[in-house]
């Protein structure tokens, strides 16, 4: 059991005495698990716990030290899994809770931590808790859920992410009322100013906690709290306050951090675990009010700035047509990381089950570059200053399925986008065209093990589609490879676990007008270490301040490296990290 109070403010013996706050979460590096999509082990299609469990020998084998689950809670999969009906349970198309027990007694054995999903902003509106409270305004339960009569008039208008048309207030005429839902009309928000709510959801924690589970990924956790006055807020009100954007204005609701803290007090410091908030909405300003370890809140979130580069403002995540720029990439991952040097502590991604592949996404599917630009990316993952979250599939360079038709998408968020589209008689095609780069199904078609049927994910038909490059890119044939993606993300993780300075070493960015290179070093007492990155299909040029050896090359993800006088000169999308002490 880890159960211990306080222990995620003790930190661990130290390897470096000169850093601070050494903890084992933030020398972790975090393996992220679409269940659904992982591994089906009974042939209906669906992945399952059960698969999990054949395939845990593989995850020990990437050296990772943290899974994290996206849910696995019963529900009525509006938006998979992000519609809890019941937060004490195991959704039976994935197994029971003996089958949880095992799989998590699985990953203990192997040295390997589980992060549960907490989806607690909103239940689904088939929890028994919705139940109740729509069943009349006296209900106990009424006050877990934000309601406004209908004798008020129209609520003030709320945007909702996913149903487009209506915003986010849902008139159920059992109880003549409004109910309030930031995501779909089956997801309804959870009213947190409402004291017995907080004390179910920590009791639901305590649950899983005392089950032996080692943390939680927070799923929009920054928006659990509202102004329930509602007062009107107006598209200028948005641009002049909240950059335009809804979701900032969620993620500043009144009582949030009393809310963290309070988690915080309760539960979270009671056992030897690691947080991470979904931080929608939260702006590099508000960073540190999250995460500053003296506030006692989360130990991690996620932002989500990385993500709108390249893409055009609006809900309907179209691609910019200019493209993006590396400086902008640099300069923005370069403040997050500068934010957290002397407080708090940060995340990196990439990729996960909300966005498409990174491959697709931040380097080259094209198949003469998809495995070169993912080690490249790969690198830059486990040689930043944060703790590294991977989205597994990545590891073998998995990339965007791109649908041409609308039938094969699953994803409430696309489906509902088109539909919406359509009644607008807006030109759906071109919107289709955009989501071959940025829908979330692009990362959620099934793990590609091998080169036969379904790429071995199912017996059966798998509820989405598998990408068809599934006999060029699969675990199999990586696994045996020596020059794959598959084991170039193995070396680096141990290369990571070996070299502290990768965790806690100061970050410097170099050469910041450069718009091909990605270059920084991480130093730490008299150890440095330079990282380069061609993020182009170009050849590209760096210029050293000090000589390079090629005998200090340490990582590079092709067989030899350029050194000119004062230069390195780049293949298109090499990486490699060097020596320079
Ligand atoms: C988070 C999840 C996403 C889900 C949404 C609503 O953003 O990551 O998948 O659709 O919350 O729960
Ligand atoms: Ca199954």
């Amino acid at each position: 059991m880890n159960f211990s109070a306080n222990q995620n403010q003790t930190p661990n013996p130290t390897t470096n005495p000169q850093s601070p706050n050494q903890t084992w979460w933030k020398e972790a590096v975090v393996y992220q698990i679409y269940p659904r999509s992982f591994k089906d082990s009974n042939g209906d299609g669906v992945g399952d716990l059960q698969g999990i469990i054949e395939k845990l020998d593989y995850i020990k084998s990437l050296g990772v030290d943290v899974v994290w689950f996206n849910p696995i809670y019963p529900s009525p999969n509006c938006d998979n899994g992000y519609d809890v009906s019941d937060y004490e349970g195991i959704m039976p198309e994935f197994g029971t809770m003996q089958d949880f027990d095992r799989l998590l007694k699985g990953l203990h054995q192997r040295n390997i931590k589980l992060m549960m999903d907490l989806v607690v902003n909103h239940s689904s509106d088939e929890h028994e808790w919705f139940k109740q409270a729509s069943s009349s305004k006296e209900n106990p339960y009424r006050d877990y859920y934000h309601w406004w009569p209908a004798e008020k008039g129209k609520p003030p208008y709320r945007d909702s992410f996913f149903d487009i048309e209506e915003g986010a207030w849902k008139y159920d005429e059992k109880t003549d009322s409004y109910f309030l839902h930031y995501f779909a009309t089956k997801q309804p928000d959870l009213n947190w100013e409402n004291p017995v709510l907080r004390e179910e959801v920590f009791k639901l924690m305590r649950f899983w906690l005392d089950k032996g589970v080692d943390g939680f990924r927070m799923d929009v956790i920054s928006y659990i709290s509202k102004d329930i006055n509602f007062p009107e807020i107006t598209q200028e009100y948005l641009d002049q306050n909240d950059k335009g954007r809804w979701g900032i204005y969620y993620a500043k609701g009144p009582h949030l951090h009393d809310y963290l803290q309070q988690m915080n007090r309760e539960v979270l410091s009671q056992y030897d675990i690691m947080t991470v908030g979904e931080g929608s909405g939260v702006t590099i300003e508000e960073a540190t009010n999250f995460v500053d370890e003296d506030r006692k809140e989360l130990d991690m979130f996620f932002h989500f700035d990385g993500m709108y580069i390249g893409l055009l403002p609006g809900k309907y995540k179209q691609p910019d047509p200019a493209g993006w720029k590396l400086t902008d990439f640099k300069k923005l991952y370069s403040k997050w990381n500068d934010i957290f040097a002397e407080k708090g502590w940060g995340s990196i991604y990439l990729g996960n089950h909300d966005q498409p592949r990174m491959v697709s996404r931040w380097g080259n599917d094209a198949p003469e570059f998809a495995a070169v630009s993912s080690k490249m990316l790969h690198t830059f993952l486990l040689t930043m200053r944060a703790t590294p979250y991977i989205y597994a599939g990545d590891e073998i360079g998995m990339g965007n399925i791109k649908f041409d038709d609308i039938h094969d998408y699953r994803d409430i968020e696309t489906l509902n986008m088109y539909q919406k589209l359509q009644k607008d008689g807006e030109d759906t095609q071109k919107y289709m065209e955009g989501w071959k780069l940025t829908a979330r199904d692009n990362s959620r078609t099934p793990f590609q093990w091998n080169d036969q049927e379904n790429a071995g994910f199912t017996t059966g038909k798998p509820w989405i589609k598998v990408n068809t490059n599934f006999n060029v890119v699969n675990e199999a044939s990586q696994d045996v490879d020596p020059n794959s993606v598959l084991n170039y993300f193995r070396k680096l993780i141990q290369f990571r676990k070996s070299h502290p300075i990768l965790v806690y070493g100061d970050y410097q960015l170099l050469d910041e007008a450069n718009e091909q290179v990605y270059a920084y070093a991480r130093s730490l007492d008299d150890q440095k270490l330079l990282v380069l990155l061609n993020f182009s299909a170009q050849e590209a040029e760096y210029t050293s301040l000090q000589p390079i050896h090629t005998s200090a090359i340490l990582i590079n993800n092709y067989s030899d490296l350029k050194v000119g006088q004062e230069k390195v000169f780049l293949k298109p999308y090499q990486a490699v990290m060097i020596n320079l002490k």
